[in-house]
């Protein structure tokens, strides 16, 4: 009689609370108690969760809340909530999911899912010393334009070696692009063809692609994570799949320190961290500088800056190959402002078309479009809204970029709406903010900038692109994961001369 009476009192609470809100939360919809709306979300799009949560925007508003199981979710799909967001402080924490659990050693590490003062410490030590490295410098330029020539070689042979100069361009610019942060971070470079590295960018590609990034959210303890696949598999949360990663970061660490180098020829970003390691453990019994972090560090520096600045240069070239006007007149302004030559950074501000081009590619195809999800750690105001401490906040920047109410024609690839009316300038627009603003922006923006633009741009000037006959054109449709990636494509590839 008395467990009836427990269970009854509890079914009631848990209904209240499925049913009641806090005072002046955001409009949304009711969900079931335990598990909140988890079963209906994708009943709005069954197959990309930045789109339910658009459509879900359309009937709530922009800033809509529900609940994800015990989680309280606030969905923000409008430039003006979404700036709001990246502005507040109190909204600049990120929540300590299973996944980022998972990935960390069962702690909150790295850079990208940390807050606080921790996270301000090592953010600003990386900023610092990535800078110092080269980061959005033009000293690293001579490396990345070796790394452009190795790409251009291996497509020529490709496309060389095929009757029809069909060429597969799946996972072709990882491997570049991997290679320019790997020289910062470590040191090093790979062979194009090495067996190791290939397995590597594999396991990080599954890493990414892997996962659901509103339902990864979702606190699961630590305990049922590990024992119940059933659970794992429902999350995305595949922690064995960051193992090579973090056994081939651990094991370049072990190298650096056995390395004879004096403190003072720190060569890498690595050898940076280690000094810092070795005075902080002198001085501060608290260091938040251990070897474990590091290895987070980086996992997050190579996870977050190869899939995004590869799959940025995958999508524009699919738009590319689809819109073959647009790609004649970026090669007939290529091939005016920079001659012969392979376009390098000092042409850039004489480029606008090509640049307007590479915006309205990340525009039209933002490979974050989620960003990485915000955290109230304090109760504040969004939009006139109560966000209770404790929400996570996910900013659909898809929302911003595709908002017909100010891009006219969303859906249309169309450089020209970054340009001015002579097609002289690029303008700046405020609603264009693919790498976030405010304090939790990319750190790794002016890299990826670069790397963007060398690698398109040179790409675009050396060769033709075009679709393969009587196949369909490369699909834009993005695959889900925290980034989203395009799918592996081929093209007629023709070197220009
Ligand atoms: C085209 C390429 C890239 C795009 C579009 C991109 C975009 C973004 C966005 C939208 C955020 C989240 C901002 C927020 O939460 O408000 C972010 C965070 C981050 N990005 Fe990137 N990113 C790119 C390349 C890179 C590269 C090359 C690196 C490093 C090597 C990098 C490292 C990071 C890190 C560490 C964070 C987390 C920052 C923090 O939480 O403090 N990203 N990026």
């Amino acid at each position: 009689m008395i467990s009836e009476i427990f269970l009854t009192i509890l079914l009631i609470g848990l209904i209240i609370k499925a049913v009641k809100r806090p005072h002046n939360f955001p409009p949304g919809p009711r969900g079931l108690p335990l598990v909140g709306y988890l079963p209906f979300l994708s009943s709005w799009d069954p197959q990309y969760p930045h789109r339910a949560l658009q459509k879900m925007s359309k009937v709530y508003g922009p800033v809509t809340g529900f609940y994800l199981g015990t989680s309280t979710m606030i969905s923000v799909c409008s430039h003006e909530a979404v700036k709001e967001v990246m502005l507040n402080e109190n909204l600049n924490g990120r929540p300590h999911s299973s996944i980022t659990l998972a990935r960390n050693f069962g702690e909150n590490l790295g850079i990208m899912f940390i807050m606080g003062q921790f996270w301000q410490e090592q953010r600003r030590f990386t900023m610092r010393h990535l800078r110092d490295l080269g980061f959005g410098k033009t000293s690293i330029e001579d490396q990345m334009m070796g790394e452009v020539g190795d790409l251009i070689k291996d497509i020529e042979n490709k496309s060389q070696s095929d009757k029809d100069r069909v060429v597969d361009l799946k996972g072709i610019f990882q491997v570049s692009v991997v290679n320019i942060l790997w020289a910062i971070i470590a040191g090093e470079r790979f062979r194009r063809d090495d067996p190791k590295f290939q397995e590597l960018l594999t396991a990080n590609e599954q890493v990414f692609r892997a996962g659901d990034p509103v339902r990864g959210n979702i606190p699961v303890p630590a305990f049922i994570l590990k024992h119940s696949r059933l659970v794992r598999e429902f999350i995305g949360v595949k922690s064995e799949m960051t193992e090579p990663i973090k056994k081939f970061i651990q094991s370049t660490i072990d190298d650096h320190q056995l390395s004879n180098r004096s403190v003072d020829e720190a060569r890498d970003f690595i050898d940076f961290y280690l000094n810092e390691m070795k005075k902080q453990k002198a001085e501060n019994p608290y260091t938040t500088f251990t070897n474990n972090q590091l290895v987070a560090t980086i996992t997050d520096l190579f996870g977050a800056g190869a899939e995004s600045t590869s799959g940025s240069i995958g999508f524009a070239m699919i738009h590319l190959i689809r819109n073959q006007e647009v790609q004649r007149k970026m090669q007939a302004e290529l091939d005016q402002v920079c001659g012969e030559y392979v376009p390098t950074l000092n042409h850039r501000s004489s480029l606008p078309y090509t640049e307007a081009v590479l915006m309205e590619a990340q525009r039209c195809s933002t490979i974050a479009p989620f960003v990485v999800p915000h955290f109230a750690v304090k109760e504040t105001k969004l939009q006139g809204y109560t966000i209770p401490k404790g929400s996570i906040v996910m900013l659909n920047l898809d929302a911003v970029l595709m908002d017909d109410e100010y891009w006219k024609e969303p859906e249309v690839f169309r450089p020209e709406r970054h340009l001015n009316e002579d097609g002289t300038k690029v303008i700046k627009s405020d609603h264009f903010y693919p790498f976030g603003i405010g304090k939790r922006m990319c750190l790794g923006d002016s890299l990826a900038k670069n790397t963007y633009f060398l690698f398109t741009a040179a790409l675009i000037k050396k060769f033709r692109f075009e679709p393969v006959q009587n196949e369909p054109l490369p699909t834009l449709d993005p695959i889900n994961g925290f980034t989203v990636g395009y799918s592996g494509f081929k093209a007629v590839v023709v070197p220009r001369s």
